[in-house]
């Protein structure tokens, strides 16, 4: 495929641009300005962008979109002013998505869940990584890392999942967190990984639901099997989640609601992505995580969407990148490089979130737009004209 009359290939310094996609390989095999343009190889689908963007398809390192049902009887205690913490302390959140879960037949939980993939693809995603951790037993966890497994085989997405088995204490433990992450260590991190249904691991490290050294522990016994950890941290305190995280390595460090500078100084030094959630703190009005300061002091940093049903219940990456600019203060290219290039770190997919020559053609064309800013200014005006994963056409949008 030849896209032509590409206002800027972002973040290359072409403007007035070409690029060739090759759906074979699914990969970017050439580009540059118009005045090089070469003819189209015979039976070559040629593309006029008529002056449209050319940037890489959105990257959603963080997301939780297999669950079952719907928590909107929370959403009115929320209104009516209960904080997160005090809706699950109520045996609401999580172990409300658990229990539903749980009286959730695979093949329904697959079908829901592959609707909020498609959707979330349909609004720009290229790349995803999902959760378990609506499980809590060891039997739901692995359904629902066998339901990743079938999303992955059926969206043109590139899908990352990730073991979070610690995302609160199963109601069988109630009481015993210990012996529950025993569990989780002994018993859960073994069977996952025998199936081969991970790429990470997760920890929920924050007040009131896992402690730094469970977090370790946890992460100990991940390592052996390749599952390098990506941990929730600081989201409700400063909970040593970073700390412990970077200690070992982590690939990311997620939330950071609560991060203070010595957490900053700690990700600049480190290899770990400092990946913040705006659509949680616009969802549950907590602070916003101090993005711009963690780009100035030299950290990596991702933003994601977080899709859940507790916290954040939307995937709209476009939407993230607004609250990125507006609430943030980053500026729309430091954003849209976060939803993009940042992401594609903290899932370790070098070869995405970039339009280069050898990267995954994974293209969003956008329609003819006088600044690039105006996609998060106008946070809500459709502004895809052309979504490419894996150098083939997705959808063609009429706008
Ligand atoms: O990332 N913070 C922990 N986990 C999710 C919320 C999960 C839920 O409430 O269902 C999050 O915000
Ligand atoms: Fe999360």
């Amino acid at each position: 495929m030849l896209i032509v009359n590409i206002k800027e290939i972002f973040s290359s310094d072409i403007a007035d641009g070409w690029l060739r996609a090759d759906g074979a390989t699914g990969l970017i095999i050439a580009m540059g300005p118009m005045d090089t343009v070469p003819a189209p190889e015979p039976g070559e689908e040629v593309v006029d962008a008529r002056g449209g963007y050319a940037l890489p398809s959105f990257c959603d390192s963080h997301t939780h979109i297999v669950y079952a049902g719907s928590r909107h009887g929370e959403f009115l205690d929320k209104i009516n002013g209960l904080s997160y913490e005090e809706i699950a302390r109520r045996g609401g959140g999580i172990l409300n998505s658990a229990d539903l879960l749980h009286d959730t037949p695979e093949d329904e939980l697959y079908e829901q869940s592959l609707a909020r993939a498609r959707e979330v693809m349909l609004k720009g995603t290229g790349a995803i990584e999902i959760k378990s951790g609506y499980g809590l037993t060891l039997e739901d966890e692995l359904k629902m890392l066998r339901v990743i497994r079938c999303i992955r085989r059926a969206v043109p997405m590139t899908v990352r999942a990730t073991f979070l088995g610690a995302h609160a204490v199963g109601r069988a433990f109630a009481g015993r967190r210990q012996d529950y992450v025993d569990h989780v260590c002994r018993e859960m991190i073994p069977a996952v990984a025998a199936e081969g249904l991970a790429d990470f691991v997760d920890v929920f490290c924050d007040r009131g639901f896992f402690t730094p050294a469970q977090t370790a522990q946890i992460m100990e016994a991940a390592a052996p099997y390749g599952m390098r950890p990506k941990i929730h941290a600081n989201e409700l305190d400063v909970s040593g989640g970073v700390e412990v995280g970077v200690e070992h390595g982590a690939v990311s460090v997620d939330h950071l609601e609560r991060a203070e500078q010595p957490q900053i100084d700690l990700l600049a030094k480190s290899a770990t992505v400092a990946t913040m959630l705006p659509g949680a703190s616009f969802f549950l009005g907590m602070p916003y995580a101090p993005a711009r300061k963690a780009l100035e002091a030299g950290c990596r940093v991702a933003l994601a969407s977080d899709y859940n049903p507790g916290s954040s219940p939307s995937g709209d990456m476009r939407f993230v990148w607004a609250l990125g600019c507006i609430k943030m203060k980053l500026t729309p290219r430091q954003a849209l490089d976060c939803v993009t290039r940042g992401g594609a770190m903290a899932m370790d997919l070098p070869d995405h979130g970039v339009l280069a020559v050898g990267t995954r053609a994974n293209i969003i064309v956008t329609c003819p737009l006088p600044s690039l800013s105006v996609i998060p200014y106008q946070y809500t005006t459709p502004f895809i004209s052309r979504l490419i994963l894996g150098g083939k056409t997705i959808k063609e949008y009429e706008n």
